[in-house]
């Protein structure tokens, strides 16, 4: 393919370069378009559009390959350890012995948050959602270092938020759900992993002592790694379009957790557990439900299904349904729900509907049903994955930065009325 492509447009021909990217991956650069031109391009929920060019994550979804960095999802969920990966994704290349060590001592001694955080939480009702208690006390953090919102700040006042950030986020995430349920925070355990801190400040009653369960606190951790970062998906747009602005990271990140809130994004997870009661509740006739999936006037969608880029099988979502059968065997757990999974799955891998548009179970089908073995409730299913992809906007807001990239402010085609004079409300 030449570096170049034409478009004609009325009749004059307009060349436009050719990107390519370091795994052959080709794009056309219509940036100056409109100035040659006059015309825009439209391209609603942005499917044919690269927003940015990136260095983080590749991802190839025809092939079902995902890379941190250009390692393999597969070999960095088997060997490595969520806070080596965040490493990985925010500075670019796996930490020296010495870089680990101060990175991983460094966000133990932020993980305390300030006192008067209790009282913001303290003004949520226990009916709230705790993704909503997540990203406002994740951009309160502008109010507690004001200095974050200063743009132009050293990296080290950045690698600073970031460390902050990433320490901070096991204790906003557990006392949310300590809010919701009522009962008295529990405040961070250094001596405890990522993991095992956070599932510790969830599940601790302060006045007894609590084991974390090694086999719990490493699935927890190789649950993260798998979320840690899907370039540029809905969550992960919003939090570069925000930061374009020069915004805080607190900010960026926090409209980051809202973008992902929603079912068809990480929202998916509680969605599908969801589903998996509903059809049992229902007498567990999978038939039924894949039919209501499959009828265009039934606004029902098989949750945990399909995927915008991956169209042949989501990598994450093959490690996580082994990961799903170890976990609970390990526990000792059985979950009829999971049978429920299995059937569904199978019966849309047959289906022609799901075959011809390429559908497949995706991170979302199996990461409930390990949350639920490991005592996670449904509603903080979500705020699991936003734990997990942090990480991620952090390297990808850094990046956005780094690379100087303008804000984002994308046109429209106007279709609304064309120019006419204002009624008054006694002519109307
Ligand atoms: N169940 C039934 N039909 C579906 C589903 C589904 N889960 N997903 C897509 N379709 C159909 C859709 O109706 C459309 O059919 P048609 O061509 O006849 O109009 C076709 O497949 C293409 O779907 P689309 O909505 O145009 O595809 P998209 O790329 O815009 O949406 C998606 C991708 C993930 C939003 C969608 O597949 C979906 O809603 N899935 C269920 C929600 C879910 O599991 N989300 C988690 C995504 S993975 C975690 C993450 O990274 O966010």
């Amino acid at each position: 393919m030449s570096n170049t492509a034409e478009i004609n447009v009325g009749g004059k021909a307009i060349e436009l370069p050719v990107i390519e990217g370091s795994e052959n991956e080709q794009a056309i650069d219509i940036s100056k378009l409109r100035g040659q031109s006059g015309i825009i391009t439209i391209d609603p929920g942005f499917k044919n559009t690269g927003s940015t060019t990136s260095a983080i994550t590749f991802l190839d979804g025809e092939k079902g390959i995902l890379r941190y960095r250009g390692y393999s999802i597969e070999e960095l969920a088997e060997k490595s350890n969520f806070l080596e990966v965040s490493y990985l994704l925010i500075y670019g290349h796996l930490p020296s012995n010495e870089e680990y060590n101060n990175f991983v001592e460094t966000i133990t001694k932020h993980t305390l948050v300030h006192e008067d955080v209790k009282k913001i939480l303290e003004g949520f009702p226990s009916a709230a959602h705790p993704m909503g208690v997540l990203s406002s006390l994740v951009c309160a953090q502008t109010a507690f270092y004001p200095e974050s919102l200063d743009p132009n700040r050293s990296s080290d006042e950045v690698d600073l938020s970031i460390i902050r950030l990433i320490a901070k986020m096991p204790t906003f995430a557990a006392w949310s759900y300590k809010n919701q349920i009522g009962h008295p925070v529990n405040y961070p355990d250094n001596k405890q992993s990522y993991a095992a801190n956070f599932l510790k400040m969830m599940f601790a009653n302060p006045a007894e002592d609590y084991e974390v369960d090694p086999v719990v606190a490493d699935a927890l951790d190789k649950l993260l790694i798998l979320h840690a970062d899907h370039e540029q998906n809905c969550s992960t747009s919003t939090v570069r379009v925000v930061g374009s602005s020069h915004a805080s990271m607190y900010a960026s990140i926090s409209a980051g957790i809202n973008a992902l809130w929603g079912p068809l994004h990480g929202g998916a997870n509680q969605a599908v557990i969801e589903m998996l009661e509903n059809i049992k509740a229902d007498g567990g006739d999978t038939k039924k439900w894949m039919a209501k999936a499959k009828d265009k006037d039934d606004p029902f969608r098989l949750m945990g299904f399909g995927h915008r880029v991956y169209k042949n099988f989501d990598p994450r979502a093959k490690i996580i349904k082994k990961a799903a059968d170890d976990v609970l065997t390990k526990l000792g757990v059985s979950d009829p729900v999971l049978d429920i999974a299995k059937g569904l799955e199978e019966e849309a891998l047959n289906d022609p509907y799901f075959v011809e548009r390429k559908l497949y179970p995706n991170v979302d089908f199996y990461s409930g049903i390990i949350y639920r073995a490991l005592g996670i409730p449904t509603d903080m299913f979500t705020v699991m994955f936003a734990m997990g992809r942090l990480p991620g906007w952090i390297a990808q807001w850094k990046e956005m930065r780094e690379n100087k990239e303008p804000i984002g402010r994308p046109r429209q085609v106007y279709t609304g009325s064309k120019e006419r004079s204002y009624v008054s409300m006694s002519e109307r």
